[in-house]
């Protein structure tokens, strides 16, 4: 029988999950689904910690769907040490994984209304699942739009189910790259250039960004500037963590925790702590 996890068992200790599959999305990027004995009910924006054994432990969102409790779904881009260890896993190998943490990104705010999800690089991660949301609901919601930047065409991410989003979920998929050579159907340039001709209703729209900070920002700008109210525009942060439980202070960004108060805040609540180079 399988058991339901919940964070509450033992906050601090990993669970031994094996990797079901490992499916190699880019070049550095890579999607593994792992068993962890249990369903894993998550809600779009949450976080789990990875420890790839004799290593190191790593916070990687979820980025699976929330209505699949049964799988349990990351995606990351290799950048260092634990990334590059679990990127040379195999299928059947073990892993420790902790979590759910953090806050989630909160749709009830786009009941209603015109949603707009900016993703950069490997930020369409964690805002996967928030997609597949939108996309299980789609009546509940006004237009959709994603405006996706990358870049380069071959670091484009879930290409698939972006074509299914937008033919059978009627969400508007845009992506972008910094640079291309011949061939490339879509826009050339930053996400940012995209919005003010993106199709929603700023007056009453809600927007969701995940990717490098300084993107965050001029997007989040950029959306203020076409209409949106401040209240509405959320933001997903990226700190070190260690415990991610609000003990150790690691995430520490301003007065928040990045890993209890976060990873998902109010633009407005951190504006003024992403414009300092560094805290
Ligand atoms: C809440 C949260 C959710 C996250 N979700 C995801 C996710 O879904 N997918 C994913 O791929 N990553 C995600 N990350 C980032 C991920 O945790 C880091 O990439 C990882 O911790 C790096 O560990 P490492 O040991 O491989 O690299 P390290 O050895 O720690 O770092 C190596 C080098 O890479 C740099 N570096 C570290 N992190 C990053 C980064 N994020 N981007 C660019 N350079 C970096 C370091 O400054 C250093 O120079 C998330 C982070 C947080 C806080
Ligand atoms: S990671 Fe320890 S307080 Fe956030």
């Amino acid at each position: 029988m399988i058991s339901r996890h919940t964070t509450s068992d033992a906050p601090m200790l990993p669970r031994p999950s094996r990797i079901r599959s490992m499916i190699r999305d880019t070049h550095d990027t890579f999607t593994m689904e792992l068993d962890p004995g249990a369903t894993w009910a998550f809600e779009p924006g949450q976080f789990n910690m990875l420890y790839v054994f004799g290593v190191g432990e790593v916070p990687l969102s979820i980025s699976g769907d929330p209505g699949q409790p049964h799988q349990l779904v990351h995606t990351t881009r290799v950048v260092g040490t634990v990334t590059k260890a679990m990127g040379a896993l195999r299928r059947g190998a073990c892993i420790g994984v902790r979590g759910p943490y953090g806050r989630p990104w909160p749709l009830e705010v786009a009941l209603g209304r015109d949603v707009v999800v900016v993703a950069g690089g490997i930020g369409l991660a964690p805002l996967r699942p928030l997609l597949h949301n939108l996309a299980a609901r789609r009546a509940a919601f006004g237009r959709v739009v994603l405006l996706y930047g990358t870049r380069m065409p071959e670091d484009v991410l879930f290409r698939r189910e972006m074509e299914r989003w937008r033919e059978e979920h009627d969400i508007a998929c845009s992506v972008t790259v910094d640079r291309a050579i011949g061939g490339w159907p879509g826009y050339v340039g930053v996400v940012t250039a995209l919005i003010p001709r993106a199709p929603f209703d700023a007056s009453n729209a809600v927007a969701y960004l995940c990717g490098p900070e300084i993107m965050m920002r001029f997007s989040a700008e950029a959306l203020r500037k076409r209409g949106i109210a401040a209240e509405r525009v959320f933001v997903s942060l990226e700190r070190n963590m260690k415990c991610a439980i609000g003990h150790c202070g690691h995430c520490q960004f301003g007065a928040a925790f990045v890993c209890k108060d976060g990873p998902v805040f109010p633009y407005e609540r951190v504006k003024r702590l992403l414009e300092l180079r560094e805290i």
